[in-house]
C-alpha cells in the first residue's frame, strides 16, 4: 500500500516557518511515508542560500523526496541569470534532476517542470514533455501506483486565485490519462483542493485525481488558508486512493487532520482507452 506525503511550497527565504517544517520532519517520522513529494516553490527567491536551506530541510526527511520547481525557483529580478540560466541556481544548490523519478514495486512517480524563464507566475509544459513522460510511464511495474509531480495546476481552484490553469492543462492531464497516471499533485494556489480530471474535462477516458497541497511552511496562504499551512497524507490500495488533509495547529504545534477523501480506483492499462471506438 503506497504512503505518499504531499508537501508544497515549502518558500525557504523570509516567508519560511521554520517550526512549522520541524513539524512536517516529525510528521514524516511519525508516518514513514514511502515517498515525500514536493511539489515546488522551494524557494521565495531562487537564493542559493535558500535552495541550500531547502536541501538541509529535504535531506531531514526519513523519506526519499521528490521535488520540482516552481515559478518562484526561477530568479525573478536577476534578470540575466533568469533568461540565461534559470535553473542554474537550483541546479548546483538543491539538485540537478529537474524531473526526477521514484521508481518502487508499488509506486512510480514522475517529476514535471512546469516553471520557465519567461512567465513570472503562470506555468506550462512543452509536448516533448509530455512525450518522455509517457515513455517513462511505460517504465512502471504492473500494478504501481502511477504519480506525477507538478508545480502549476491543472484544473482551477475552486475558490480563489488564478482561475486559468497552466498551458496546455488538458493535453497534459489527457497525457497523464492516457498512460496510466492515476494521481497528480500539485501547488502553486496555496490552498488544499481536489478534483477529478473528468469533473473539467469529461471525456470518455480513464479520470485522474488531482490534489493540491496549500503551503506547507510559509506564511503566504491565500483565500481560505490566509496564515494557514497545509499537506497531504495520501493511501493508496487496491481499491481506492484515500486522502487526508492536514492543517497545522499552532496550539498543539502539530498537523492534524482537517478532513478526509476516498477515490475509488480504476486500473487502467497504458492506451486501453484509444482502442475503444469512440
Ligand atoms: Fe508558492
Ligand atoms: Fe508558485
Amino acid at each position: 500500500m503506497p504512503r505518499i506525503l504531499h508537501i508544497s511550497d515549502v518558500h525557504f527565504g523570509p516567508p519560511h516557518l521554520p517550526r512549522v517544517a520541524d513539524a512536517v520532519v516529525a510528521l514524516a517520522e511519525g508516518r514513514q511515508p514511502d515517498l515525500v513529494a514536493l511539489s515546488g516553490d522551494l524557494t521565495q527567491r531562487a537564493k542559493a542560500a535558500q535552495f541550500r536551506a531547502a536541501r538541509e530541510f529535504a535531506d531531514r526527511l526519513p523519506a526519499p523526496v521528490l521535488a520540482v520547481p516552481g515559478n518562484h525557483d526561477v530568479p525573478l529580478y536577476r534578470v540575466w541569470e533568469r533568461f540565461l540560466a534559470p535553473f542554474d541556481s537550483y541546479r548546483r544548490n538543491f539538485d540537478r534532476e529537474l524531473e526526477p523519478v521514484f521508481r518502487s514495486p508499488r509506486l512510480f512517480a514522475v517529476g514535471i517542470n512546469s516553471a520557465r524563464r519567461l512567465t513570472l507566475t503562470g506555468g506550462r509544459v512543452r509536448r516533448s514533455q509530455l512525450r518522455r513522460l509517457e515513455a517513462r510511464m511505460l517504465e512502471a511495474p504492473d500494478g504501481a501506483l502511477k504519480v506525477v509531480v507538478v508545480h502549476h495546476h491543472v484544473v482551477p481552484p475552486p475558490r480563489f486565485g488564478a482561475g486559468r490553469p497552466m498551458h496546455k492543462a488538458e493535453e497534459a492531464v489527457e497525457s497523464f490519462s492516457r498512460t496510466g497516471v492515476e494521481l497528480v499533485l500539485s501547488g502553486h494556489q496555496h490552498q488544499a483542493y481536489q478534483a477529478t480530471s473528468e469533473q473539467l474535462y469529461p471525456r470518455d477516458r480513464s479520470p485522474v485525481l488531482i490534489v493540491h497541497s496549500g503551503t506547507t511552511t510559509s506564511a503566504r496562504g491565500r483565500g481560505g488558508e490566509r496564515s494557514r499551512n497545509t499537506c497531504n497524507w495520501i493511501e493508496a490500495d487496491e481499491a481506492s486512493i484515500r486522502v487526508s488533509v492536514l492543517v497545522w495547529d499552532d496550539r498543539s504545534g502539530a498537523f492534524v487532520t482537517r478532513s478526509r477523501h476516498r477515490y475509488p480506483r480504476r486500473r487502467v492499462t497504458p492506451y486501453l482507452l484509444e482502442d475503444r471506438p469512440f
